[in-house]
């Protein structure tokens, strides 16, 4: 069976919904960067392994990189999930796992990388935001795309409802990816592009606000 190890900054909703989803593979721990992250107890109350590499104990990113990919390795794991992980990753950590790692983005990708997604989507008045599961390249937020959930903006929205509902659809499409992934259904090809024998032409249309 594969192992995974997971990654994690704070709440851990999406390290949740992976942890409930009996995935084809053995969650070997989870890491923190954070020793107060709420989804380490979550991790604990499932019976995984926790640690916490905290960022502040070193002095740059290459150092905090180095021993966070050390502790990572000491769970030897064929893939490693960020779900939730706020820190940006230098090309050494992430080359070094090329094509075994996956991130979580709270948008449709390549559109509103970095932070405050929702908010810069509601500014910008879009009427279908949504959420990303790629994998990670050293170029931030624009590693190729495994699967996205794309959910109507309504006009009373705040960052709040909308992120809720962002979030609801995260909850559904990361298992899918990580399924997909331990399973050898999607894998980063040689030329870096995503290869699947899933069905793609199952995805239907969504048209906010729809046609009268
Ligand atoms: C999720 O919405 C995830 O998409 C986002 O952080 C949230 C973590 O929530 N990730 C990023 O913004 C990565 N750039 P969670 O801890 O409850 O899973």
């Amino acid at each position: 069976m594969k192992r995974i190890v997971i990654l994690i900054s704070g709440r851990g909703s999406n390290m949740e919904a992976l942890l409930k989803a009996k995935l084809p593979c053995e969650v070997a721990a989870v890491i923190s960067n954070k020793a107060d992250a709420a989804g380490l107890e979550i991790a604990k109350q499932h019976g995984v392994a926790t640690a916490v590499i905290s960022h502040k104990d070193f002095a740059n990113r290459e150092a905090f990189d180095a021993a966070l990919a050390k502790e990572i390795d000491r769970f030897k794991p064929d893939f490693v999930v960020l779900a939730g992980f706020m820190r940006i990753l230098t090309a050494d950590f992430v080359n070094h796992y090329a094509g075994r790692l996956i991130n979580i983005h709270p948008s449709l990708l390549p559109a509103y990388t970095g932070v405050d997604t929702h908010e810069r989507a509601l500014k910008d008045g879009v009427k279908i935001h949504g959420c990303t599961i790629h994998f990670v390249t050293a170029d931030l937020d624009h590693g190729p795309i495994i699967i996205q959930a794309a959910v109507p903006v309504r006009q009373d929205d705040t960052a709040a409802t909308l992120s809720a509902r962002v979030l609801h659809e995260e909850h559904r499409v990361f298992p899918q990816a990580v399924r997909w992934l331990c399973n050898g259904n999607v894998r980063l090809n040689a030329h870096g592009r995503v290869e699947t024998d899933r069905l793609e032409q199952r995805g239907t249309t969504l048209i906010s606000p729809g046609l009268d």
